[in-house]
């Protein structure tokens, strides 16, 4: 080969030849960091005492057996209180709207535990959640 041959033969190589030890950098940067030890701590958590159930009460085995399965007693019984209809019209709600599956019967017995436990009078004007579409 003569010497013209070569000179352009090697600077046509020269992008190349310069572009390798780029792209070695490049490939050492994007690769994922080596995998470290995973280290643990024991952590402490207060939890608020549980209303995961409903409090004693004529009536009480009822919600523990029929208001439990979708959410908390917590979450019932932190609602505004009801008069006896309401808590009514509220049980009749989670049976028609949700697919409670509480027989119809049991809904005054229900709705008479849960006033006990969280009611006001009846005759005390509109609740607080009327006209929410609740
Ligand atoms: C099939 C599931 C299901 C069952 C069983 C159920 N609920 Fe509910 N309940 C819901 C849903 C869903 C909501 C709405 C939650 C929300 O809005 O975040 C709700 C909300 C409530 C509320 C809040 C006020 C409101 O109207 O949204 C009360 C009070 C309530 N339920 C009482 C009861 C009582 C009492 C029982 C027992 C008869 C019961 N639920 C059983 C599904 C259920």
């Amino acid at each position: 080969m003569d010497t013209a041959l070569r000179n352009v033969a090697l600077i046509s190589a020269m992008p190349v030849l310069l572009a390798i030890p780029l792209l070695t950098t490049l490939a050492a940067h994007l690769a994922p960091p080596a995998p470290t030890a995973q280290t643990w701590t024991k952590v402490e958590v207060q939890f608020p005492a549980s209303q995961a159930i409903f409090p004693p009460g004529k009536g009480a085995d009822i919600a523990n057996g029929q208001c439990l399965m979708c959410h908390s007693a917590g979450m019932v019984l932190r609602q505004p209180p009801l008069s006896q209809g309401e808590w009514a019209s509220e049980i009749t709600k989670m049976r028609s709207a949700y697919g409670a599956p509480i027989p119809p019967d049991q809904t005054e017995a229900l709705a008479s535990y849960l006033h006990a436990i969280n009611g006001r009078p009846s005759q005390s004007g509109p609740s607080r959640v009327d006209r929410q579409g609740s």
